[in-house]
């Protein structure tokens, strides 16, 4: 008996098949349709030859202090070395005092005590997560030599409250913003609000490389003079040491494809500010608001989402993790314990209750995916699980149905 060939079937659900699960991030989706660019590029920086701080790198430095619409910009090893430049342009030694959020990455703070300073750690406002100005105020001393504000999550620090409590200080202000290339305070773009502004390339930052990387923006000549000369270890000309520097460059394959990236930052900053709006509007939906904590934009702010951050209150916070990670669904907390409470910083005395919202953002935060590609069925699929949990957890009171992918799918057929 001949057997007939089969034909393949025909899908008769022209629909994308249903998620089984979300990354926390996924750099492939991004770099997929420009890996030929990417690849020509770095097989002309390799043709080249001029490896560190060439040709490629002067130009991400032009195209960076053009998109950050500031003077100058000063490519570095990495965003925790553009803070450590930062710090020793501004001369910060042993017995002074620089002010800064607790709730933060560890370079904000260790750049400080790697110069001998002593990082003052100041609490956050609950809302935006960002230093608050009241609380730097109070830590103003004679000892204060600079302030360091970090636009966390992508969105800025109150800059024009922190800048006018500096100037009354007659002390620098330095950004921190690894996480908020291409957000604005007022209309003015992260790295041009202070006096300097420090950024990082890591991939998983809103401008990522393939590697680490970083940057110094600034609108100062003669701190943009201070921070190249300090860069190469102090060194001009070719073996003569003015001061002592650091060695810290940025290499001609990161800004090769840094370049090709920064064309298409603009628009990823969109689909991730398009993919906070429909988190709202699903949390919403899902009645999820009245027991998760959702992050917003100031009014004053472009907030750049490098990271969506809920806030996860009454101890449930691990245990939510645990079931979106069940789900196969990508979280993490940033970040799980200040830095007033790590171990290497117990010298400096702080204690339990000395920033409290500082120690309640750390027990409450819980960051699910919002990079550029992410669709609107993997964030429906978050936030069913999330439904899913609180169902379970509060009995059916709080979020009768978690069924928020079946609904919203019916509204819109019958829409
Ligand atoms: C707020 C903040 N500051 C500094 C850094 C340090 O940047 P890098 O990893 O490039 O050294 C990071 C990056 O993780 C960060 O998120």
């Amino acid at each position: 008996m001949t057997k007939t060939p089969k034909m393949p079937m025909e899908n008769p659900d022209p629909r994308p098949p249903a998620p089984q699960g979300v990354p926390l991030l996924d750099l492939k989706r991004q770099h997929a349709p420009l890996r030929e660019q990417m690849a020509a590029a770095l097989a002309e920086a390799l043709d080249d030859g001029r490896f560190v701080l060439g040709p490629e790198v002067t130009r991400l430095e032009e195209n960076v202090a053009k998109y950050c619409r500031v003077p100058h910009a000063i490519g570095c090893a990495s965003g925790s070395d553009a803070l450590l430049l930062a710090l020793m342009a501004c001369d910060i030694g042993p017995g002074d005092e620089v002010i800064l959020p607790s709730f933060t990455f560890f370079a904000t703070a260790s750049a400080v005590t790697r110069l001998g300073g002593r990082p003052v750690f100041a609490d956050i406002d609950p809302a935006s997560f960002n230093m608050d100005p009241a609380a730097v105020e109070s830590l103003i001393s004679p000892a204060t030599k600079a302030i360091l504000p970090v636009h966390l999550f992508g969105q800025c620090a109150p800059m024009d409250a922190l800048c006018r409590i500096a100037k009354a200080a007659d002390v620098p202000v330095i950004e921190d913003a690894a996480q908020a290339i291409g957000a604005e305070w007022d209309g003015v773009r992260a790295g041009a609000l202070g006096d300097m502004g420090c950024f990082s390339f890591y991939p998983t930052k809103n401008l990522g490389g393939a590697g680490d990387g970083g940057m110094l923006t600034t609108a100062k000549a003669d701190l943009d003079d201070k921070l190249r000369l300090l860069r190469g270890h102090g060194m001009r000309p070719r073996y003569y040491h003015e001061v002592v520097g650091i060695n810290s460059r940025l290499d001609s394959f990161q800004a090769a494809v840094l370049n090709i990236k920064l064309a298409h930052l603009d628009r990823w900053t969109a689909m991730r500010q398009a993919n906070a709006a429909r988190y709202h509007e699903m949390f919403a939906t899902a009645g999820l608001d009245r027991v998760l904590g959702l992050p917003s934009a100031g009014s004053r702010c472009r907030h750049a989402w490098n990271q969506y951050v809920v806030r996860v209150p009454n101890g449930r916070r691990d245990r939510l993790r645990k079931h979106l990670g069940e789900a196969k669904i990508g979280t993490e907390i940033y970040y799980p314990l200040g830095l007033h409470a790590q171990q290497c910083f117990a010298h400096l005395g702080y204690g339990p209750g000395d920033l409290p919202e500082t120690d309640r953002a750390a027990e409450e935060v819980l960051a699910l995916p919002i990079f550029p590609e992410l669709t609107a069925a993997e964030q429906a699929l978050v936030v069913e699980q999330t439904a899913a949990f609180f169902h379970a957890a509060t009995g059916g009171h709080a979020i009768p149905r978690p069924n928020f992918l079946k609904r919203t799918a019916a509204r819109k057929k019958t829409a």
